[in-house]
């Protein structure tokens, strides 16, 4: 169980959709890792004119940024590519040409300078973080909310992942980005969202709460983004503040209700277990959904670990601690590996499944 491993000093590469990242994490399993350098560079300012990301703009920015981008991360870690066990990049799900980016630049850096390469599942980075961060032990259930993902999964080992239920719909953060449009705040909405409903009263607009009291895990939020259009067209006595407010409300009332059943669920398949909770992805970041669910978590005797925002959106310091993970567990791929627009997180097979094998 607690074998002691050599600690593994992992490249991470992610480019899977506007954030080209490069890092560097030093660490051994479970956790936690030393992040020697985490690079970021946000893409907003060239997609921003668009209201969204345009998947053309970002392949063609992630090929222009990241070879600066990673030179950066070596450097800052004061490392050489001689000094890396291995390499790991983001193979999927995401934006087809931006994963292919990073795939293809992970996968040369690992034939230059031969290291071993790990392919990684974006999904899968997200839900390790809380190991990387907080040493958090299997198996834990995750809420994985970001602008392209809303899912609750549980964690039972590295490659064993249950889908509890997911967005019928549009994603959670796609949700916070289209209201935030709609009340022409610009693009990312959910920052700009969360800003302004703290100035508003969450009561001012009866806005639906989709999927509340439903028996299973699942959300949608199309009905909601379109109540806000609504309002924001024919209340013209109410203010945007307002309309932010009770739409960050009506969000948070919906992840509540359905974190509820989900731990239900999760109680039941685990009765024997410490039951522990893992909220990550970009919505993550929000401090009103965090507070919520931590009081949820309190009531309920969840233990609740939450990443630090700069390691809740999207980075590569997770996809270095998720290389790590699985290099300590012997799972490499080779450069065959495709890129993925499409790579559900239930799909993925780790040492106990796979026998120690390379999962396909
Ligand atoms: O995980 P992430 O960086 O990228 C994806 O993999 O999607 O998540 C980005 C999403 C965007 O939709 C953004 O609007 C949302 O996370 N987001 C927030 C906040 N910060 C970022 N949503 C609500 N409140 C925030 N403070
Ligand atoms: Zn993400």
């Amino acid at each position: 169980m607690n074998r002691p491993l050599r600690a593994l000093t992992v490249l991470g590469i992610e480019t899977s959709c506007d954030e080209t990242a490069a890092a560097v994490v030093r660490g051994s399993v479970p956790g936690p890792g030393a992040i020697l350098s985490n690079v970021v560079f946000s893409q907003i300012e060239e997609h921003r004119p668009f209201g969204g990301v345009v998947p053309e703009i970002a392949a063609r920015a992630h090929v222009e940024l990241l070879d600066g981008v990673v030179e950066r991360s070596l450097a800052e870690a004061a490392l050489s590519l001689a000094d890396i066990d291995a390499i790991a990049a983001t193979a999927g799900p995401g934006l087809i040409g931006a994963v292919m980016t990073g795939l293809l630049t992970g996968k040369a850096l690992s034939l230059g300078a031969r290291k071993p390469l790990v392919c990684v599942n974006h999904l899968e980075a997200h839900a390790l973080t809380a190991r990387l961060t907080a040493r958090t032990a299997f198996p834990f259930l995750l809420l994985l909310v970001s602008g392209g993902h809303c899912q609750f999964v549980a964690a039972k080992g590295l490659g064993s992942y249950r889908l509890y239920g997911t967005t019928i719909d549009d994603a959670i953060g796609e949700a916070f980005d289209k209201s935030a449009k709609l009340l022409g705040l610009g693009y990312p909405g959910g920052p700009a969202i969360e800003r302004l409903a703290r100035e508003g009263n969450p009561k001012r607009l009866a806005l639906p709460r989709p999927m509340i009291g439903r028996e299973n895990a699942e959300f949608s939020f199309a009905g909601l983004k379109t109540a806000v259009g609504h309002a924001t067209r024919s209340k013209p006595g109410v203010s945007p503040a307002d309309v932010a407010a009770s739409f960050q409300q009506a969000v948070i009332d919906v992840v509540v209700d359905r974190t509820q059943f989900a731990f239900r669920r999760y109680r039941a398949d685990h009765p024997d277990e410490t039951p522990r909770f893992v909220m990550a992805g970009g919505v993550a970041a929000n401090a009103a959904l965090r507070s919520a669910l931590a009081r949820l978590c309190a009531a309920e005797g969840f233990a609740m670990s939450t990443p630090p925002v700069s390691l809740c959106t999207d980075n590569a310091a997770m996809v270095a601690w998720a290389g790590i993970e699985r290099a300590a567990a012997g799972l490499f791929d080779d450069l065959s590996f495709p890129p993925r627009a499409r790579w559900p997180v239930q799909e993925l097979t780790g040492p106990d499944i796979a026998g120690g094998a390379r999962r396909s």
